[in-house]
């Protein structure tokens, strides 16, 4: 069962909401309703949430997101189309079930949470469960649990004032934590915050997540910070998505030109990782072979170097044509003293950015491995240097226009 389900779900706001999705469906612009007073927040929504994934909206203001987060929660009612949460249609959920779901499966983060100034940290982490009813004992354990989880140990007793901006944010979390839902919302959570403390919030968020394996709605108008989360990203333009992928996919692949000038200042190596540049080996050399036979592989190859591995393809080395050659003249039965254990491996999901400088000290070209050590690619240093440079020409003249408009 999928945490989140949206199939074609539409919000508007303004007069007769049902007519303008009529109206909608049958090609009517965001714009043209907009003369006639109607917003069309979010159109023809379709997406999915795994459970224990990080997903984000990532668009614009305006673009429509927090509007959609809303529905997730319940507090907008979509004016058309699907709604699910595990597997419970919102759309047809009275009041009650709404606060039940609420209280049981989602809890949301918002950019400006109030803290209460005159009520401890304790208490305002506890907060969404003195709502909800919920015995003083319990609230106390789980609010001082959940500040524990957020660094905040320790900080129970002290006043909102007495911490800093990021801990402040860091109660916020401390909260929707507290309720112990399997569904986390979080509407730009993050956005006000100064550069390093939202980056410092970013890897908690990844950290919390990984130990917790909470299922994670995410919105956000700030594309690094999209991409530094989401293991898939919803891009949305003017209340509709238009891609929804991983953010190698979106940068690799764009779906369109608003979304490849939207990633054109990404920086590259932090979100491209070694494998998506990789080249697989050409081919592979077993240790247990002979010079006379790699020497063939390589001819028939047409490469001076190949990497060798062991039985269970884990990498032992790699051998040169030049030693290759000669170990044959000699009559060499192995690859014994030929082979070269200097090679540089990295893992297949290591960020470019971290490649750069091993590259940089090495220049030959960087085995790729697997979880399990086993060798699945191959970085040359002119690979990486490409991947890192790569704009794609097709979209450059939109650039362009864009740019000198
Ligand atoms: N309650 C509302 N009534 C009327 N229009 C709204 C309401 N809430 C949002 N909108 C409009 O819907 C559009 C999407 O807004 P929103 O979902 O807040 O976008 P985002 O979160 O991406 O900035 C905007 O044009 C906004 O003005
Ligand atoms: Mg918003």
């Amino acid at each position: 069962m999928k945490a989140i389900d949206a199939n074609g779900t539409y919000k508007v706001f303004g007069k007769r909401p049902d007519k303008a999705v009529e109206r909608l469906r049958a090609g009517a612009t965001r714009e043209e309703l907009r003369k006639e007073g109607t917003t069309a927040a979010v159109i023809d929504a379709s997406f999915e949430v795994e459970e224990g994934e990080i997903f984000v909206v990532m668009g614009l203001s305006g673009s429509g997101k927090s509007t959609l987060i809303r529905m997730v929660n319940g507090l907008w009612e979509p004016t058309a189309g699907e709604l699910q949460v595990y597997g419970e249609d919102i759309v047809k959920m009275d009041q009650q079930q709404l606060r039940r779901t609420r209280r049981e499966k989602v809890s949301m983060v918002f950019q400006h949470f109030a803290l209460l100034p005159h009520r401890t940290v304790g208490e305002n982490a506890a907060y969404g469960l003195q709502i909800q009813g919920i015995g003083k004992d319990e609230q106390q354990k789980r609010a001082k649990e959940a500040l524990r989880l957020v660094g905040l140990k320790g900080w129970e007793d002290s006043l909102p004032g007495q911490l800093s901006g990021g801990m402040r944010q860091r109660v916020g979390l401390a909260r929707a934590l507290a309720a112990g839902t399997n569904i986390m919302l979080m509407d730009e959570a993050f956005s006000a915050l100064d550069p390093l403390i939202k980056r410092e919030m970013q890897d908690q968020l990844v950290d919390l997540q990984s130990k917790l394996g909470k299922t994670i709605l995410f919105i956000t108008h700030d594309l690094n910070e999209a991409m530094r989360l989401g293991d898939r990203i919803a891009m949305m333009r003017d209340g509709r998505i238009v891609q929804i992928g991983t953010s190698e996919d979106i940068l690799n692949n764009p779906a369109n030109d608003f979304v490849a000038q939207f990633v054109q200042d990404v920086d590259r190596s932090r979100v491209l990782t070694a494998s998506s540049v990789m080249a697989p080996p050409v081919a592979l050399v077993g240790a247990e072979q002979g010079p006379l036979a790699v020497h063939k592989l390589m001819r028939e190859n047409q490469t001076s170097r190949l990497f060798v591995v062991n039985r269970d393809r884990t990498l032992a080395g790699a051998v040169d044509e030049e030693r290759v050659v000669a170990a044959a003249k000699e009559g060499a039965k192995t690859l014994e003293g030929i082979l070269d254990t200097t090679v540089v491996s990295v893992p297949a999901n290591a960020r470019l950015s971290d490649l750069l400088w091993l590259s940089a000290n090495s220049p030959k070209a960087l085995a790729v491995v697997d979880d399990d050590n086993t060798v699945v690619g191959v970085i040359a240093r002119v690979t990486l240097l490409q991947a890192l440079a790569q704009v794609r020409a097709e979209h450059a003249s939109a650039l362009e226009e864009v740019v000198s408009a």
